[in-house]
């Protein structure tokens, strides 16, 4: 049965991954969906009808959940069609201002749990299949008071374009998609403390999904929405990192 995985799946635009995917992969009969709130993950999977829905209440910054993920896998040998890398978590401080628990957090959350799972599913990946991570914008350059932020982001870039070549073979494409801020839970902590995020241009979750599993499906690199970021994306790589860095500061 072709199953998919999505992260984050209880808000934001892991529940629009979900909704989307009905009908840009309409052939993925079975969706496993992660987050902690399991309630919210039974309220979309009320909107999932006609799929088996399979709900995993797990926190991803703990890392037993990687053992419950494997042990699901081991036991129902799903055929992975799809993979949504989309948990993630960005806080506003700098470094050694903002709690340690909180720049970890995003460490454990943007990286060693994205690295984890991809590593954990790749094995029940079939021919054809997609994985999609969610970066940002903010892998572009260096993020002043989020520098931990965008360096996870980066990472998610950097991984992502490696693992695509890695997973060539296997037939399988890896999408990296770079949303700028979407009013969603995420930046509710944020809005009205970063000049960036209260005048930059929003981009709206449930069509960067879209547009996100449209790209995975034509097996593109990277996905960025809106002219102006993709004007961002290579001005930031022409543009001498020492001064870009200057500029966007958040
Ligand atoms: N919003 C933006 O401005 C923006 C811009 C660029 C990129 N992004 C990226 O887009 C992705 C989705 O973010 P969003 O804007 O949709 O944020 P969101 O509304 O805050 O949703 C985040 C999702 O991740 C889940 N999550 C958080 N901590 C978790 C944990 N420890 N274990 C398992 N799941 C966890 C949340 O569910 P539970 O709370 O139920 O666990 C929720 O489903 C993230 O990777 C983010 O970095 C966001």
């Amino acid at each position: 049965m072709k199953t998919a995985i999505i992260t984050g799946a209880s808000a934001g635009m892991g529940r629009e991954f979900a909704r989307h995917a009905l009908t840009v992969f309409p052939e993925i009969e079975c969706y496993w969906l992660i987050a902690r709130r399991a309630e919210k993950l039974r309220e979309l999977a009320g909107e999932l009808t006609g799929k088996q829905v399979v709900c995993l209440p797990l926190d991803l910054c703990d890392e037993a959940s990687f053992a419950a993920l494997e042990e699901k896998l081991r036991a129902e040998k799903p055929e992975l069609a799809l993979l949504v890398n989309n948990a993630g978590c960005g806080y506003l401080g700098n470094v050694g201002e903002l709690p340690t628990a909180l720049q970890t957090r995003m460490t454990k959350l943007n990286v060693t749990a994205l690295t984890a799972v991809t590593s954990l599913c790749v094995p029940y990946l079939s021919r054809g299949a997609r994985i999609v991570n969610v970066s940002s914008i903010a892998s572009f350059c260096p993020n002043p008071r989020m520098t931990v932020y965008s360096s996870t982001k980066a990472y998610v870039s950097s991984f992502s374009r490696g693992l695509r070549e890695e997973l060539r073979e296997k037939g399988v494409a890896v999408t990296a998609v770079c949303p700028g801020p979407m009013n969603t839970e995420f930046v509710g902590g944020i809005k009205g403390r970063s000049r960036a995020f209260d005048t930059l241009p929003y981009c709206d979750p449930s069509r960067v999904a879209e547009g996100t599993l449209l790209s995975a499906r034509a097996g593109r690199a990277f996905y960025t929405p809106r002219a102006f970021y993709k004007l961002y994306r290579v001005m930031a790589k022409l543009t001498p990192q020492a001064l870009m860095v200057k500029l966007a500061k958040t």
